[in-house]
């Protein structure tokens, strides 16, 4: 795994490989990731398991100043577009609703079409991160705007946007308030989000 030039502070409460740890979501982008670079992501993610090996996750994407770029870049808040616009790709991740039809051309829901694609995220993020790269999630977009410009259909639900690039120096690439929070942050710890046996009502509210 290749270092990121931040400081890392996180500590496990148990034993666990390195790359959850070292996983995580910097701003500092640099754009100069080739296409081929990219594609070896989408390499990850399509290895994820699924519902039925439904394989519901479906990848639009945009490089830096393409044709197509614009389209992209306008769906983010302005906070995102910020820091995006150092990424080498902005990317829409969209999960298809349904499985594939059958014969007959019926198609049955996929219930887990999303955890799915949130699967085939973390598979995608995680190669970014053995590499050295840098791929960090996006709720913060326009849907209905991402809807429309990029033509998607009814049977696609729309999860999140990702921006993809390799580590930027975080001086030059992001403003001085964004700088501060540049590092990885914190989590709950595992005896927080784990109970043995029936749903703990006095623990989670
Ligand atoms: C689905 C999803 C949506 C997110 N939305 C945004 C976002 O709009 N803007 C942003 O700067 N970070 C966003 N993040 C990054 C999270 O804030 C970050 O993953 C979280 O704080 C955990 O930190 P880490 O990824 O650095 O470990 C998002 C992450 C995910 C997975």
């Amino acid at each position: 795994m290749k270092p990121y030039d931040t400081k890392n502070e996180r500590k496990p409460d148990y034993d666990v490989d390195k790359i959850f740890i070292d996983r995580w979501s910097p701003r500092s982008l640099s754009p100069d990731l080739s296409e081929k670079e990219l594609m070896s992501l989408f390499e990850a993610a399509r290895w994820s398991p699924s519902s039925s090996n439904g394989e519901p996750w479906r990848f639009l994407y945009a490089k830096n100043e393409s044709k197509e770029w614009d389209i992209f870049y306008d769906l983010l808040t302005d906070f995102n577009k910020i820091w995006c616009k150092n990424a080498a790709y902005l990317i829409v991740l969209l999960s298809r609703k349904n499985f594939q039809p059958d014969d007959k051309g019926n198609e049955k829901t996929d219930r887990h079409h999303s955890f799915g694609a949130g699967t085939a995220w973390m598979a995608l993020a995680l190669q970014a991160r053995i590499k050295g790269w840098i791929a960090h999630g996006m709720a913060g977009f326009d849907i209905e705007k991402a809807k429309k410009n990029l033509g998607i259909p009814e049977n696609y639900h729309i999860n999140c946007m990702i921006a993809v690039g390799k580590q930027g120096e975080i001086e030059k690439s992001i403003p001085e308030r964004m700088q501060k929070s540049e590092k990885p942050n914190e989590r709950k710890k595992v005896k927080d989000i784990v109970y043995e046996g029936r749903f703990p009502r006095d623990k989670w509210k």
